[in-house]
């Protein structure tokens, strides 16, 4: 018998500040270490942080797959990016080319074609123009007066006044009559603004976060601080919802080429909102996550793993007829659309033979990830998280509230394993 090939993936991770995800995610390739006998080849795996310097185009990347927290706002990574998937076909989570072009505007538009229910939403021009020399000629001819009044009384008061792109809940405002939109409206100044109807009164805000193939619907409550947000609650949405509200996330994603993304839903009286679901960078930090932050670390070395040893490819082309074809149809209602993107979505994500691959290549996983979370090792890295996200005073507080919530997760592991 021939003897089986060796490869070993380089795993790349472009960080900023961050040290917690990356810390579990390196502590855990190395625990996990597997060798995956996939077709003939034995695959191996590690990793590297990825260091800023001058490249030459020609340059050949040592990395399979990249994990990218970095290009959304420093643009020399970014071009990097572009050019490993252009010329290299390094997996990238993210794309580069769509989420450097598509952003929350263009996810309003996509999913309101495709018969989400968006609250109503409008464009408006900027308070303070653009500084360029052709703008006043510009402007003298082809720009329309409007009076900012009249679209805020279409939309109806209150509504939301937040930038087009945005993140973070930078400029985002909750505005509740003509003086206070005036205001904001004069505030914004050179930031291309949306205003937004509010859903109102909501039920529920459910946050998911997706990575790759996998979506968790967490509870959230954006009236907490951050480290109190996401909430510890199982089954705080009908079965049907909480698909609608997975079906929602993934269809963003494979709609847009995303892996890592978090989308935001209001649910009032049994109906799904969206409001926010372009994140190009979404928290995974522990101190947010905290219960959920297992399973953020374990979807992302699966997927890695997923994409690295089946050579998926790394998609550039974004294939939107699809899903127009679907949304654009007048027989269908808002249900079957959605059955039909959960399709293409479970198509794109290649569904059933990642769960395939796990089972057959990784079913150590889980009980690597409850080892780990239960270790020495791990609660070090949570000491060391606190220490540098809080105050001292603050330090014993919190240490002990997060080694609480991970070992809830830990023993929950033997009866509904998240
Ligand atoms: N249409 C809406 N109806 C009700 N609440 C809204 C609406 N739009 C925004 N909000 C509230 O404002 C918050 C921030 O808005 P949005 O998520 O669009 O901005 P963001 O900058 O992406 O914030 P983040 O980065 O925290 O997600 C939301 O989490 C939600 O609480
Ligand atoms: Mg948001």
């Amino acid at each position: 018998m021939l003897a089986a090939m060796a490869r070993n993936h380089l795993v790349g991770l472009l960080l900023g500040t961050e040290e917690d995800w990356p810390s579990a995610f390196e502590t855990m390739m190395r625990r996990l270490s597997p060798t995956i006998s996939y077709e003939g080849t034995d695959h191996t795996f590690s990793t590297e942080r990825i260091t800023i310097e001058p490249f030459d185009l020609r340059a050949v990347p040592r990395y399979s797959l990249v994990i990218d927290r970095l290009a959304h706002w420093y643009y020399v990574p970014r071009e990097w990016l572009k050019k490993v998937a252009l010329m290299n076909d390094v997996y990238l989570m993210n794309n580069p080319f769509t989420f450097q072009s598509m952003e929350k505007h263009a996810a309003y538009a996509a999913m309101i074609r495709l018969g989400l229910k968006v609250p109503e939403t409008w464009l408006i021009p900027y308070k303070k123009p653009p500084d360029n020399p052709r703008f006043p000629y510009t402007a003298a001819k082809y720009n329309q007066p409007f009076e900012l009044d009249r679209v805020a009384e279409q939309i109806g008061y209150p509504l939301f006044m937040k930038p087009f792109d945005g993140g973070a809940w930078v400029g985002v405002t909750r505005i509740k009559d003509p003086d206070e939109l005036h205001r904001r409206y004069d505030e914004s100044g050179e930031r291309l603004m949306h205003l937004q109807a509010s859903v109102e009164g909501f039920d529920v805000f459910a946050r998911s976060l997706s990575i790759g193939a996998e979506t968790m619907v967490m509870r959230y409550d954006p009236s907490q601080p951050i480290h109190g947000r996401y909430q510890v609650e199982h089954g705080f949405l009908p079965p049907e919802t909480g698909r609608e509200v997975v079906t929602i996330g993934r269809l963003v994603n494979a709609f847009f080429l995303w892996e890592f993304n978090s989308c935001e839903t209001l649910v009032k009286d049994g109906e799904v909102f969206p409001i926010d679901y372009a994140n190009a960078c979404p928290d995974v930090s522990l101190t947010s996550l905290h219960y959920y932050f297992p399973w953020a670390i374990k979807s992302l070395i699966k997927w890695s793993m997923f994409c690295a040893v089946t050579d998926r490819p790394m998609q550039i082309e974004m294939t939107m007829k699809r899903y127009f074809e679907v949304g654009d149809r007048d027989d269908l209602s808002y249900e079957e659309k959605l059955e039909h993107y959960a399709g293409l979505a479970d198509q794109h994500f290649q569904s059933a033979q990642y769960h395939e691959f796990l089972e057959k290549h990784l079913p150590e996983i889980d009980d690597v990830m409850v080892e780990y979370v239960a270790s020495d090792e791990f609660d070090r890295l949570l000491v060391e998280t606190v220490r540098s996200t809080f105050p001292p005073h603050e330090h014993d507080k919190f240490i002990a509230h997060y080694q609480g919530l991970l070992s809830l997760w830990v023993s929950d592991q033997a009866t509904a394993p998240v």
